[in-house]
């Protein structure tokens, strides 16, 4: 075994202990109400998509990101397309997001009918590099009465997306500016943040829209669900009637004025996201903890770094990620066998989406900082109950 293996695999040792056999890379905690909260739904029979839970469950977002409204939906993919939709994508247009994201970032832009445009990412947020897009639009698109059309494709630059990957927060005052630049619409995929801020503000609510998911992977989990955020009352309003299959409301009429979709969250997923979100700050407080176990051990690990928060974020620091100093797949994936191999669930970042068959042909800008990123970034165990202390 080489230096970096052995210390890679003893850095790992350090803080998680030995696995015995297995150690996930995130496992959900249901140590609070969640039996409480969960069998109290189901003693009422209202499961579905009706009851004080999920009416609960949006109150208590709303109040923990600072966001005026929240609608709870089904899943993140959910929330994120219809977000869009609301933000005014449409069929044909064109959605500036990065290369480097979870593939529904990409697919819930496809499920609008528009075409995902891939974007560069910075090395300190593992998100939007805002200059590289400013450069980028320069050349590649024009304003016109229509909006901002790509030159090439002449097709509608209809929205941009950033994500806040592994809850690092972007660089949102940048981007905010080149967004207002070029009037685009943001529509903040924070599917991995709930809990991360940006200058004291919570990330999914700079945009026009925001979204979050509770799936059983993230800081806190609903099962499968996910939340569309914003502080406009109407943009709120028709994200409640598209998720609802658009019915208006009747004692017993079925009148339903639109094409909708039934992506309501669930009132039993909702009950049990009331009793996590009960226990987010102590979550939270010790997944920070295990970061900084983590950082102790890596800082002294040549050709290893741990991805820690950018300047003026607070990150959830939902997945611990590791960035190799010199990007190499061999030695990314020799660190991923020995560490799977020892029981330590560890993961890759995510293939480039412009990589995947159904988004080859898409529009890109150059990716050199994603294409690097891919080739160096690995996630390590990252479970809050790991914290000493
Ligand atoms: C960046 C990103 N966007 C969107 C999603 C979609 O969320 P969901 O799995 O709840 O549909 C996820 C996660 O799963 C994600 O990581």
């Amino acid at each position: 075994m080489k230096n970096l293996e052995r210390d890679f695999l003893q850095g790992l040792e350090t803080v998680l202990g030995k696995p015995n056999p297995f150690i996930p890379l995130h496992e959900p905690e249901f140590t609070g109400n969640e039996w409480e909260r969960v069998k109290d739904c189901l003693d009422s029979t209202f499961v579905s998509s009706v009851g004080k839970y999920v009416d609960r469950f949006e109150v208590l977002l709303a109040e923990y990101t600072g966001a005026k409204y929240a609608i709870a939906v089904v899943n993140g993919t959910a929330a994120l397309h219809i977000a869009l939709l609301l933000a005014g994508v449409g069929p044909g247009d064109e959605v500036l997001i990065p290369a480097l994201s979870f593939v529904a970032t990409a697919n819930a832009v496809a499920h609008c009918g528009a075409i995902p445009h891939f974007i560069d990412s910075e090395i300190e947020t593992l998100g939007v590099d805002a200059e590289a897009l400013r450069t980028y639009l320069k050349n590649c698109a024009i304003v016109d009465a229509n909006g901002l059309i790509n030159r090439f494709t002449k097709r509608r630059i209809a929205a941009l997306v950033p994500m806040h990957s592994y809850g690092h927060p972007v660089n949102m005052t940048s981007l905010l500016d080149v967004a207002k630049d070029y009037n685009l619409p943001i529509v903040e995929d924070a599917a991995e943040s709930l809990g991360s801020t940006y200058c004291g503000q919570h990330t999914g609510t700079f945009g026009q829209l925001g979204i979050v998911s509770f799936n059983g992977n993230k800081v806190i989990t609903t099962g499968g669900g996910g939340v569309i955020l914003t502080n406009d009352e109407e943009v709120a309003q028709q994200a409640k009637h598209l998720t609802t299959t658009a019915k208006l409301p009747h004692r017993w009429e079925f009148f339903h004025d639109r094409v909708a979709w039934n992506y309501r969250l669930p009132n039993l997923n909702a009950a049990l996201g009331c009793a996590q979100i009960e226990q987010l700050p102590d979550f939270l407080r010790r997944k920070r903890l295990l970061a900084e176990q983590y950082q102790k051990v890596f800082q002294d690990i040549d050709g290893i770094n741990l991805v820690s928060e950018p300047k003026y974020c607070k990150s959830n620091y939902w997945l611990n990620t590791l960035r190799l100093e010199k990007p190499s797949f061999e030695m990314r994936d020799r660190l991923l066998t020995i560490a799977n191999d020892s029981g330590y669930q560890c993961r890759p970042t995510w293939n480039l989406l412009h990589k995947l068959p159904m988004y080859a042909d898409c529009p890109r800008a150059p990716l050199p900082v994603a294409e690097q990123l891919e080739a160096s970034l690995i996630n390590i165990p990252s479970s809050a109950k790991f914290a000493r202390g």
